[in-house]
């Protein structure tokens, strides 16, 4: 018998305000057409003032809680993937855990920009399969118009607010590559690409939280080859092809990204979960947001095979294939 970790619960949450990419044309020089034929992305939540990224964590966490029919007392541990915590610390999981009334367990962040739901997921699984964890939750929640610079127009019309959780859960499975649950995954970073994406400002150099800078073009190109190459890397650990896939459920950054990719894992668009119109870049929240919408919209079903891949500062990368 093998342990997997298993997704038995997901949810979401994005905040109210809903900005169509009209509001931009107000005040930068873009236009509507613009940023939807470049990136794909039609309209984007952002928080409220006063709304932070653990509000929204909590509130995925609860409708992930809600759809794996489990209660708090039952979870082991939260790990919250975010570049936008509410405050240098605590971390955001241990707010969700107070929030949620948990007072026993652990929580933790992960850091790994638009990577870090892969990341936390990998983690994740590894407490699960190792037998230190039963039951997790593990969230990917953002709230990056914080850190947006209002004058860069090619920044800030892409980037959203928005949370997504699972409830990864210990089974017994037969060490196949039919068991449900986390099959393989691959991590990869590489420090020298830190100015394609980074924020600048930080606790120990400005002491302010600072703006995000991207060299967009170079790291669109980055992104297709790398992403391609870590999916293909994790399929192959998992002993599965292109052809095992149901779903691409990717990290929502740019349309062209997520159809180049697919392209070159050989897997037509119908079999891939798109978000990015709704939601624009909402960094680590991409991916489970992307889940909750694909299993509420009834696409992904139980025992569908699936690869999310993602790419970020850092530069920071990876990919997890799991059955449903
Ligand atoms: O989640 C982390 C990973 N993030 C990514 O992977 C993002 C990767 N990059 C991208 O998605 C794309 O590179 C962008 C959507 C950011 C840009 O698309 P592009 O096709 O690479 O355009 P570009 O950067 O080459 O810019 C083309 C032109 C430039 O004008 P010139 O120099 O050709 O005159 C830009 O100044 O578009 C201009 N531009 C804009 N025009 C209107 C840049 N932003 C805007 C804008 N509205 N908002």
């Amino acid at each position: 018998m093998t342990r997997r970790a298993v997704v038995e619960g997901v949810g979401h949450y994005l905040p109210d305000r809903i900005v169509p990419n009209s509001h931009f044309e107000e005040f930068l020089d873009t236009t509507d057409e613009w940023i939807r034929t470049r990136s794909g992305i039609e309209r984007r939540h952002f928080a409220a003032e006063g709304e932070t990224t653990s509000d929204l964590a909590v509130r995925a966490a609860r409708a992930a809680l809600d759809s794996a029919g489990l209660g708090v007392n039952e979870i082991d541990g939260v790990l919250v993937a975010t570049s936008t915590p509410d405050l240098t610390f605590p971390s955001v999981a241990t707010m969700v855990q107070s929030a949620l009334g948990m007072s026993h367990g652990f929580g933790f962040d992960v850091q790994a920009v638009c990577a870090g739901f892969i990341y936390a997921l990998t983690n994740a699984n590894a407490l699960i399969v190792s037998g230190q964890a039963t039951r997790l939750l593990v969230i990917g929640a953002e709230t990056f118009s914080r850190i947006m610079d209002w004058e860069d127009r090619s920044t800030c019309v892409l980037f959203g607010d928005g949370a997504g959780a699972v409830v990864l859960c210990a089974e017994e499975g037969t060490g196949t590559s039919s068991d449900r649950g986390i099959l393989a995954a691959d991590l990869n970073s590489d420090g020298r690409y830190r100015d394609m994406l980074y924020v600048d400002g930080g606790v120990s150099t400005t002491g302010t939280s600072g703006k995000l800078r991207m060299q967009g073009n170079p790291l669109f190109r980055q992104a297709v080859e790398k992403l391609t190459s870590t999916a293909e890397a994790a399929l192959q650990r998992a002993g599965l092809s292109h052809d095992d896939i149901d779903w691409i459920v990717p990290h929502q950054a740019n349309i062209r990204i997520i159809a180049g990719t697919a392209k070159k894992l050989g897997v037509s668009m119908d079999r891939v979960i798109v978000t990015v119109q709704e939601h624009g870049n909402t960094s680590a929240a991409s991916i489970p947001l992307a889940l909750s919408v694909g299993v509420a919209e009834g696409k992904i079903k139980r025992g569908d095979l699936l690869i999310s891949e993602a790419i970020g500062g850092g530069l920071a990368w990876g990919a997890v294939v799991l059955r449903w």
